[in-house]
């Protein structure tokens, strides 16, 4: 954990004002709060001004202390408290907090931080020489389930590679949109390659016949409180069309009919595992070729039955399966200037 100072006073502007629109919101903010808790604003105060100028200033920190009529020391203890609050000025397109806590460490942040240190800058807190990068450590950032990982303003990296971090670096310097969230084929914090455990679907009869006895017993007694219809009420009784349940297609049969010959790996394409390939395989889908040729609606009837929506687009799979078809791993490379998976 570093400590935490304000800037030298070199750097700290002369003054510090919140821009029109800051400025409606911040009052619009503080009124949300009941008459003396007008202090409970404060972080989000010093949040906004961060998001306007990009780091918290000497100045910024009186202003929201005599908005709030803090103590100026109360604000500047909130300030040098919170990590998410830059002291000083920081990279332009992306101030990296890397996780250094135990479960990140354990699972490899010190090679992240040796990324930074030769990629960005020897020091944390300095900025690269074109100023657009910085990085320092920062304890839990509470991602642990998917360590290691970094923070880069509101955003969290995870599941991360030396080799992956890299590319990411670049792709920020490039003002790339970089992926959030598991860098590897995992959603959010389920387990990496896809589900292990409840991948069976219910039996329903088995579970309505288990039901029911306790419903027709249920039901008998429902019927003996009411009274009968008689005959003339129900021959007046206006005709309600019946809606017949909509036909349920068959959620294991496959969409297609799988091509001779020996399977292809379909675990090479980025977002696949060894549970999707299965499913894949099930749905009659075991060659590159197929995903390649994928058309939009076979893209929503395979998304449907592997319950996992958009995965296909997002992760890219018809350009990845494209080049895995046309020449393997080599094409990949060529493609996607990376080995498959
Ligand atoms: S230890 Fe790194 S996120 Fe918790």
């Amino acid at each position: 954990m570093s400590v935490r100072r304000l800037a030298e006073d070199q750097v700290q502007p002369e003054g510090f004002a919140f821009n029109a629109e800051n400025q409606k919101w911040a009052e619009q903010t503080i009124a949300k709060y009941p008459e003396g808790r007008q202090q409970s604003a404060v972080i989000p105060l010093l949040m906004r001004a961060q998001d306007q100028d990009g780091w918290v200033t000497k100045r910024c920190i009186e202003h929201v202390a005599d908005m709030l009529e803090m103590p100026y020391i109360r604000v500047l203890e909130v300030a040098t408290f919170y990590t998410q609050f830059q002291l000083k000025p920081v990279g332009t397109k992306a101030h990296i907090q890397v996780c250094g806590t135990t479960p990140c460490m354990l699972r490899g942040s010190e090679e992240l931080i040796k990324v930074c240190k030769s990629k960005i800058n020897e020091k944390p807190f300095e900025t690269n020489k074109d100023g657009t990068l910085s990085w320092e450590e920062v304890e839990c950032l509470g991602a642990c389930v998917n360590a290691p990982m970094v923070m880069v303003f509101k955003d969290t990296y995870e599941d991360l590679t030396p080799e992956r971090f890299e590319e990411m670096i670049d792709e920020f310097e490039a003002g790339k949109d970089v992926k959030t969230g598991p860098q590897i084929d995992r959603q959010f914090s389920a387990p990496e390659g896809g589900m292990i455990t409840l991948t069976e679907v219910p039996d329903r009869k088995a579970t309505i016949v288990a039901k029911a006895p306790a419903k027709k017993a249920a039901t008998k007694t429902k019927a003996a409180a009411k009274p009968k219809a008689t005959k003339q009420a129900k021959a007046e009784a206006p005709k309600v069309p019946v809606k017949k349940p909509a036909a349920k297609s068959d959620d294991k049969a496959p969409l297609f009919e799988a091509p001779a010959g020996e399977k292809d790996d379909l675990k090479l394409i980025s977002g696949v595992g060894p549970v999707l390939e299965r499913k894949l395989n099930e749905l009659g889908i075991t060659k590159f070729e197929q995903v390649a040729k994928f058309t939009k609606k076979q893209i929503a009837e395979v998304d449907d039955r592997l319950s996992f929506k958009g995965r296909i687009e997002r992760d890219d799979w018809k350009a990845q399966a494209k080049a895995l078809a046309k020449g393997g791993a080599e094409e990949y490379r060529k493609v996607f200037g990376k080995d498959p998976r």
